[in-house]
């Protein structure tokens, strides 16, 4: 049984890993960041909403994913485990996940921060690509689709995010700075937060990971 959390700055490899993870354990994979993007492909009325924070590299307010991720997380698949991506974000999804957890007597297993300095992490958003379909990550020299513009999983298309420009992957480390990077101390205190170096490599991080989560 895992309940695991991926934190860590834009571009980290939090999704990249999640693919890994979530075959490894048979846990879901829960991205907000996924989610928001289907809701806007979709043209949801969420989806408009989360749009307009999103194409600036702001956080989507608290109000519109507490609620999302309760609601995620009752699903039947949910009951062995799951493992959450970009979730929380700020102290209070933090402290509200908490709550959710101790009313159902559950505990995180692991939270896994990912981290990387930014001149690294800034080369990687940019040379990203996305697959529109499953959400699988490319990267245009480190990791690019076998097929150009075609998912190797799905055969969806490859694109690239709207807020994988210069300007809005700046604004990205700042809103993480001031309203994530918080979570690292928080985490810290209840004791249950492990680090991993980002730099290390796709299949490193994912063996770091796999040895400190277990079998
Ligand atoms: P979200 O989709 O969560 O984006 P993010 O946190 O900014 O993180 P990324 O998805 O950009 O990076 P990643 O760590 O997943 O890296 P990846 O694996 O793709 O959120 C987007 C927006 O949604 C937010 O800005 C916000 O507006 C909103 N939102 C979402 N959740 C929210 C919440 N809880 N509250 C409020 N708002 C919310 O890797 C990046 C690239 O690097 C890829 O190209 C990959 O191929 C490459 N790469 C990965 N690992 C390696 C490696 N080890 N070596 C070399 N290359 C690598
Ligand atoms: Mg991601
Ligand atoms: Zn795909």
């Amino acid at each position: 049984m895992c309940r695991l959390v991926l934190l860590g700055p834009p571009g980290a490899g939090k999704g990249t890993q999640a693919v890994k993870i979530v075959e490894e354990y048979q846990i879901p994979h829960i991205s907000t960041g996924d989610i928001f993007r289907m809701n806007i492909k979709e043209g949801t009325a969420l989806g408009k909403k989360a749009k307009e924070f999103m194409d600036k590299g702001e956080l989507v307010p608290d109000s519109l994913v507490v609620d999302l991720v309760r609601d995620r997380l009752e699903a039947e698949d949910c009951k062995n485990g799951f493992l959450l991506d970009g979730f929380p974000r700020t102290v209070y999804q933090a402290e509200e996940l908490d709550k959710y957890l101790s009313e159902k007597n559950l505990n995180l297993t692991k939270v896994i921060d990912i981290y990387a300095g930014e001149d690294v992490l800034f080369e990687r958003m940019i040379g990203r690509r996305v697959c529109k379909n499953c959400g699988a990550p490319y990267h245009i020299k480190n990791m690019p689709p076998k097929k150009e513009g075609i998912c190797d999983r799905c055969g969806g298309e490859v694109y690239q995010r709207a807020d994988d420009t210069e300007e809005t992957v700046k604004n990205r480390f700042e809103v993480y700075n001031k309203q994530t990077k918080p979570l690292v101390e928080y985490y810290e205190n209840a004791g249950n937060i492990v680090h991993i170096d980002g730099t290390i490599g796709l299949e490193n991080v994912f063996a770091s990971i796999v040895r400190i989560v277990g079998a």
